[in-house]
C-alpha cells in the first residue's frame, strides 16, 4: 500500500493522494470489487483553501444507497466518482486568506480519500472539549438527525411507547436515548442478543427485540401491549413493516431511512401494512435532516448540553486502515457493528 504513497518524479520523491472511487454497482451490498483504488496527484491550494488530512471516516448507508443507480433523497455516485463521506481531519497547510491554522481540526464531507482540499469557511472547526470522535457521532449527523426528527416532527409524550428500529445503530441510538429522556416507554428492535443487551442495559430502554430471532412478529407484538404510539424508523423492509402491524391509534411514524429496504435488491418495495396506517388514522412522516440546515446549531447545543452533563452515551467502533473503508462499508451495512463505524487512517505526512 505503501507503494502508492509517493512517485519518483524526475529523481524527486513526490506525494501521492490516495482514493476510492467507484468501480461498479452493487446489486445488494458491497464489497471490496466494487470500488477502485486510485492515486492522484496532490492538487494546489487556490486563496482561500486548506490542506485537510484525513484521520477519522465516518460510515454513512446512504453511502452504499448511492453506489447503486436507484434513485432517491441522494442522487447515485456516477461509476469513477470519489466516494464521498464525512470526515474528521487536521489542516496540514492553508493557503493565503484561509482563516485556519495547520494543526486545527476540523470536519466536512471530504470524501474517501487521504487529503482533501476545501474552502477554509465550509469546515466546522472542532473544538477540544469534547473527545475529537464526538464531532462525527453524538454532535453530528447521527445525533443531529434524532434530535432534530423528534424535536420537530415527533410528538414524544411521557408513558406513551415509542418503538425505534436499528435501536443500536448510529441514529437510532440516540433516537432510543432521547425517548427515554422525554419520559417515553422505548421499545428497541436490534439484530442480535448482543445489541438487544447494549439497547436495554447501556442506552435505557425498557424492551429490545431482536428482528433476527424467530417469532420476532409475535415478540414484538407481546412488547406492545397498547400498540406503539410513536415509530423511529430507519431501516424499512420486513422489520419496520412488523412495527406497523402493531401500530396505536394516531400513531405517529417517523420514517428517517430505509437501510434494510436499501440494502436488498428490491428497495422499491414498500411496506405490506399500509392497510393498518390508514385504518389507525397513523400520521406518517417522511424526515431528512437536510430540509432543516437552519436547526442544526440549535440541536448541536441541545446534543453538547447533554454531552456536557452525560445524559448521552456516544458509541463508535473503529476499523484501522484506509485500505479497509469497502470492507468496513459493507460489515456496517450487514449490521456487523454497534453504534457509529469510524475508520482510522494513518496516510503520511
Ligand atoms: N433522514 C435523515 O436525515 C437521515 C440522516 C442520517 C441517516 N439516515 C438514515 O438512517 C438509517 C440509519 O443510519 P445509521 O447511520 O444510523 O446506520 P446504522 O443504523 O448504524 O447501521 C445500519 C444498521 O441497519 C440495520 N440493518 C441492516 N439490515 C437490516 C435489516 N434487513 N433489517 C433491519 N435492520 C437492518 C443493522 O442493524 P441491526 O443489526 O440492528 O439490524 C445495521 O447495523 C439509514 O438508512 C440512513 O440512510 C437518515
Amino acid at each position: 500500500m505503501q507503494a502508492v504513497l509517493y512517485q519518483i518524479v524526475r529523481g524527486m520523491v513526490k506525494k501521492i493522494n490516495r482514493r476510492f472511487t467507484l468501480k461498479a454497482r452493487p446489486k445488494a451490498l458491497p464489497d471490496a470489487d466494487h470500488f477502485a483504488l486510485e492515486a492522484v496527484d496532490h492538487p494546489d491550494l487556490a486563496s482561500g483553501e486548506v490542506r485537510v488530512r484525513a484521520l477519522f471516516h465516518a460510515l454513512s448507508p446512504w453511502q452504499g444507497q448511492r453506489l447503486k443507480d436507484f434513485a432517491n433523497y441522494t442522487k447515485p455516485f456516477e461509476i469513477g466518482e470519489l466516494i464521498d463521506g464525512d470526515v474528521l481531519g487536521e489542516v496540514v497547510e492553508a493557503a493565503p486568506g484561509a482563516d485556519l491554522a495547520p494543526g486545527q481540526l476540523v470536519t466536512a464531507r471530504l470524501g474517501w480519500q487521504d487529503y482533501a482540499v476545501a474552502k477554509a469557511d465550509m469546515l466546522t472547526t472542532v473544538t477540544d472539549e469534547f473527545d475529537p470522535t464526538l464531532w462525527l457521532t453524538a454532535l453530528s449527523s447521527p445525533g443531529l438527525t434524532a434530535y432534530t426528527a423528534l424535536d420537530l416532527l415527533g410528538r414524544s409524550m411521557p408513558g406513551q411507547t415509542m418503538v425505534v428500529t436499528s435501536a443500536a445503530g448510529s441514529v437510532g441510538g440516540y433516537a432510543v436515548q432521547l425517548g427515554k429522556l422525554a419520559g417515553m416507554n422505548v421499545v428497541g428492535v436490534a439484530g442480535g442478543s448482543e445489541k438487544c443487551r447494549y439497547v436495554v442495559e447501556v442506552l435505557g430502554a425498557d424492551a429490545c427485540i431482536d428482528h433476527q430471532a424467530d417469532g420476532y412478529v409475535d415478540a414484538l407484538s407481546a412488547a406492545l401491549p397498547s400498540g406503539a404510539h410513536q415509530v423511529f424508523d430507519t431501516t424499512g423492509g420486513p422489520t419496520a413493516d412488523a412495527v406497523f402491524g402493531n401500530i396505536a391509534k394516531y400513531a405517529r411514524v417517523l420514517i428517517v431511512g430505509r437501510t434494510s429496504s436499501n440494502n436488498s435488491d428490491r428497495p422499491d418495495l414498500d411496506p405490506v401494512n399500509m392497510r393498518l396506517l390508514w385504518a389507525r388514522e397513523a400520521t406518517i412522516q417522511g424526515f431528512s435532516r437536510y430540509s432543516y440546515p437552519e436547526r442544526w446549531a440549535f440541536a448541536q447545543e441541545r446534543m453538547k448540553e447533554l454531552c456536557r452533563e452525560n445524559k448521552i452515551h456516544a458509541n463508535h467502533n473503529t476499523v484501522n486502515g484506509f485500505e479497509n473503508l469497502p470492507q468496513a462499508l459493507h460489515d456496517m451495512l450487514a449490521g456487523k457493528f454497534i453504534g457509529k463505524v469510524l475508520v482510522k487512517c494513518e496516510a503520511p505526512l
